[in-house]
């Protein structure tokens, strides 16, 4: 039996309510970061924040006065007891990313892990398979991939006007935030790895690590670097090298991305123009005949600089959105978790090069 055109209007209008059915979520961690998370999701039209959590009291009242309806907690477990929570984003420090969302995960709920996902490879695998184990979904907070900058970045690289990818350089650097439990490498890395893997839809086949510590708790150890320099072969003639520091006394955060016929230059501390596209190029001619031949002929082309518009909205909440659309049935989210897991794997072969004093390490297939 067919609807009448009444029912079916009433049947339609109810429809965008259902699928709309906001998820109640939970922030574990109200450090640094953690905050940015609670402001995005109670601003949500998908979530609603329901929950607190942190083993510091002061941090907890601090933050949980600006959001009365969510209630504090001092662990995930306590939290998580007699009320279902559909996304838990843990924002503590590294060493307890794999724990904590593995609690979440088996009580039932989704989870949102800060980058880096997990602290080992192994401790990555295990969270993916537990997730499907529990048909719940694991995403990273890879944040950078949200934002205008980076979506115009591979908006631009897709539709091939830079011409075959040479190399991408990139600097990232400021006077710390030293992490308790990570180097400069494992901190700031999967920012600049999650881009270029993005952009290029593949991971690299090698790195090479060259880190110094300047702490004296650590030692010399340059598995505990605060500042490293990273040279990444992703195959196809395509390099790329990334410059972090805990120890600059200014911030940079510039990246080169240079093609055959264009390059880009990304400059996210730019307020506006964050993305300039150079018409610049070079072509080179090698000449037929043997005594030439010697000279290579450089040609440089040198036309307009562009910069493009870009969206300016922030970045968690565009990915919470993108987040609730997979839960909802929707497509991959970009923050997927075995994006992550690819990461982590590249972390991990840079801090053995950087344990073996810069040896090239190759990264398996992830
Ligand atoms: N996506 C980004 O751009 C971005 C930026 C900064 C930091 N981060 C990530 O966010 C995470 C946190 O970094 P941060 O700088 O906010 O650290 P932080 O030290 O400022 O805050 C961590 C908070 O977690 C709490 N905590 C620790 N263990 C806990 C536990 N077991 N249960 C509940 N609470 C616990 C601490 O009390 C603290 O309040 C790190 O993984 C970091 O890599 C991501």
């Amino acid at each position: 039996m067919r609807n009448s055109p009444a029912a079916s209007k009433a049947k339609s209008s109810l429809l965008p309510t259902l699928a709309r059915r906001k998820y109640s979520a939970a922030v574990v961690g109200l450090g640094y970061w953690g905050p940015n998370l609670a402001r995005n999701l109670s601003a949500s039209d998908d979530f609603d924040l329901t929950a607190l959590v942190d083993i510091d009291e002061r941090r907890r009242d601090k933050v949980g006065s600006l959001y009365p309806a969510a209630g504090r907690f001092s662990s995930l477990a306590e939290a998580l007891k007699d009320r279902p929570i559909d996304l838990v984003c843990v924002a503590t420090p590294v060493s307890s990313h794999a724990s904590l969302a593995e609690i979440a995960l088996n009580a039932g709920a989704n989870v949102l892990v800060e980058k880096p996902l997990a602290k080992t490879t192994a401790e990555a695998r295990a969270l993916l398979e537990l997730s499907v184990k529990v048909k719940r979904k694991v995403f990273v907070d890879h944040t950078f991939l949200y934002t205008g900058a980076v979506r115009e970045l591979k908006r631009h690289l897709d539709s091939g006007a830079l011409g075959k990818l040479l190399y991408i350089d990139s600097v990232r650097i400021n006077l710390g935030l030293f992490q308790p439990d990570v180097d400069v490498v494992w901190d700031l890395a999967p920012h600049d790895l999650a881009i270029l893997h993005h952009l290029m839809g593949r991971g690299p086949k090698s790195v090479r690590t060259m880190g110094s510590c300047h702490t004296p708790k650590a030692g010399t150890d340059a598995a505990m670097a605060d500042v490293a320099y990273l040279h990444l072969d992703y195959g196809d003639d395509v390099t790329a090298h990334l410059h972090l520091s805990w120890l600059s006394p200014v911030k940079v955060r510039r990246m080169i991305v240079a093609g055959e016929k264009q390059s880009i230059i990304y400059d996210d501390l730019e307020p506006a123009e964050k993305i300039k596209i150079y018409d610049h190029g070079v072509s080179f001619q090698i000449p037929d005949d043997d005594e030439a031949r010697r000279r290579l002929l450089v040609s440089y082309r040198k036309g307009d600089m562009r910069a493009p518009n870009i969206s300016l909205a922030e970045a968690i909440s565009t990915e919470l959105a993108d987040i609730a659309s997979e839960l909802r049935g929707g497509p991959t989210a970009v923050a997927s978790g075995a994006d992550g897991f690819a990461i982590v794997r590249v972390l991990e072969a840079a801090s053995r090069s950087a344990s073996a004093g810069g040896s090239k390490i190759e990264v398996e297939e992830a």
